[in-house]
């Protein structure tokens, strides 16, 4: 029997919905395909953008979404992708499977999107390949309203009002396919970039994203902050918001990460312990942010998180489509906790990536879309967006083996605005199910709803069955006292508890 000890009297920070986000990249089928098919498609679709895939994602409550990249950002000229669709240019993504990319989804395509989702707009900016002025012409074109030549140049193409934009990324990956840098050399880069995105807007209102560390490069995060934070901060005020952070669950080395889908219980726990590293790391990376922040108020922004495992069978290495399984599912229930649980610094989250690409909540095959185990852990935890974190805290056994041991159970609960409690729990048995008493401080559960998600550790679903794996009612529980529920939780599940007194 396990423990859950829930003080719903103790709140502990908002959980921001960004928390809640997702990445889209000119990458394999993710923009083309997966969210554009151009206006002249069979498959339904409003300006381009497939009403399918926009549908599922509001009902998921998607957030915010990142794009153009990724390491695609820092190739990506902006300019390439706005005018008249039969003028732009075509060119070969040489970073991504060698395809040809025909720019016809670009700015005004991907505010579109933002916008029919009605989810905040994450833009990445080109500083590995990109110059200053190019990037401070994209904020002008976006977001000016007054005459000037990127403002007079976006009214021409057809968008009088300008754009709001939330997020805005001074170059991607800086240390890697962002042109190989060193923190300190990126430090006065982004110093110097950043100082031209303009608040246009007057309110201050783009959140502006410094590059950060890859995983445990704690060097890259105490190096890039002692460069930007050099000679007086103050005077720099508003100039950095957030510290990107990217971590991929990855069971197996580079060159043969292993299948998405053929996999036994080793790998299982293997994935699973290595997804539960995201929660050293944030404590490790916001302990070096402290130095320099200690009130918190740059957000540590996990823009790439997800599992990355061998592609499918017979599909583009340059692609990246892979399988979703039930330990997907696992993989973003523990983590999504662990963010919550770190609300007070982690201010972003974005999976990798929307569709089709590594750790997607949504896959498409031609007029085919199939929703993963992934989607609905993201479409149950929902209720968390915006909510206020409470404390809670797990009395549980590990589990695993010899090599591998994890917690038996994850968990974190909030509390939303109308006063109702959500509990996320995920049992990481594939075969044991888990008795759980959940004992609150003085709430007296009236009414409670439940929702859950279980099957196999390799379950998943294909465009033959697409309902193989799916969200189901959850009423298996009791309350046993007056302020405690008693429930079982099957192997291998995902669960959400709504509860209100
Ligand atoms: O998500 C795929 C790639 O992973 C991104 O382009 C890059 O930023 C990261 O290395």
């Amino acid at each position: 029997m396990a423990k859950l000890i829930i003080n719903e009297q103790k709140k502990l920070g908002k959980i921001h919905e960004e928390i809640y986000g997702h990445f889209s990249e000119h990458l394999g089928r993710c923009i083309y395909e997966g969210l554009y098919v151009g206006e002249n498609s069979e498959i339904p679709n409003v300006n381009g953008i497939r009403s399918d895939v926009v549908a599922a994602l509001k009902d998921m409550k998607i957030p915010v979404l990142r794009w153009p990249g990724g390491c695609f950002a820092d190739e990506y000229h902006w300019k390439d992708g706005i005018g008249p669709k039969e003028t732009r240019k075509k060119m070969i993504n040489t970073h991504w499977g060698g395809v040809l990319e025909d720019n016809s989804f670009g700015t005004h395509e991907f505010m579109d999107l933002c916008e029919q989702l009605g989810c905040k707009a994450y833009i990445n900016g080109n500083v590995g390949s990109g110059t200053v002025q190019e990037m401070s012409e994209w904020v002008e074109y976006m977001t000016f309203d007054g005459v000037s030549p990127m403002a007079d140049l976006r009214r021409k193409n057809g968008r009088e009002k300008p754009w709001k934009v939330d997020y805005f990324g001074v170059g991607n990956e800086n240390w890697g396919c962002g042109g190989n840098m060193t923190p300190e050399y990126y430090g006065n880069l982004y110093r110097r970039y950043q100082t031209y995105i303009r608040d246009y807007a007057g309110n201050g209102s783009i959140t502006k994203i410094c590059c950060g560390p890859n995983s445990a490069d704690y060097h890259w995060t105490e190096n890039v902050l002692k460069t930007t934070f050099d000679h007086t901060p103050e005077h720099l005020h508003g100039f950095m918001d957030g510290l990107s952070l990217h971590y991929y669950t990855v069971p197996g080395p580079w060159e043969h990460k292993g299948s998405a889908t053929e996999f036994d219980e080793n790998d299982w726990f293997l994935t699973l312990k290595k997804a539960y590293f995201l929660d050293e790391l944030i404590r490790k990376h916001s302990t070096i942010m402290d130095q320099y922040d200690p009130e918190k108020k740059i957000g540590l922004m996990v823009d790439e998180w997800g599992c990355w495992f061998d592609v499918e069978p017979g599909t583009n290495p340059g692609f990246l489509y892979q399988q979703n399984t039930m330990r997907d599912a696992l993989v973003a229930g523990i983590s999504l906790n662990i963010f919550n649980k770190h609300c007070d610094r982690v201010k972003m989250a974005n999976i990798a990536q929307l569709v089709n690409v590594l750790q997607s909540v949504i896959l498409t095959e031609g007029a085919k879309m199939l929703l993963t185990p992934t989607y609905y852990v993201f479409r149950m935890y929902k209720y968390h967006q915006n909510a206020q974190l409470l404390d809670s805290s797990m009395e549980i056994a590990e589990i695993g083996n010899e090599e591998h041991k994890v917690p038996a159970v994850s968990e974190s609960v909030s509390m939303s605005e109308d006063g109702t409690i959500h509990i996320t729990l995920g049992n990481l048995s594939p075969s044991e199910e888990q008795e759980i008493e959940i004992q609150f401080y003085e709430q007296k559960p009236a009414q409670i709803t439940g929702s859950i998600l279980t099957g196999s550790m390799t379950a998943h679903n294909t465009f033959d069955q697409p309902d193989a794996v799916n969200e189901q009612e959850f009423t298996a529980y009791s309350v046993t006292d007056q302020n405690t529920i008693k429930l079982t939780l099957p192997p291998c599940s995902v669960l959400h508890l709504g509860v209100n007194a």
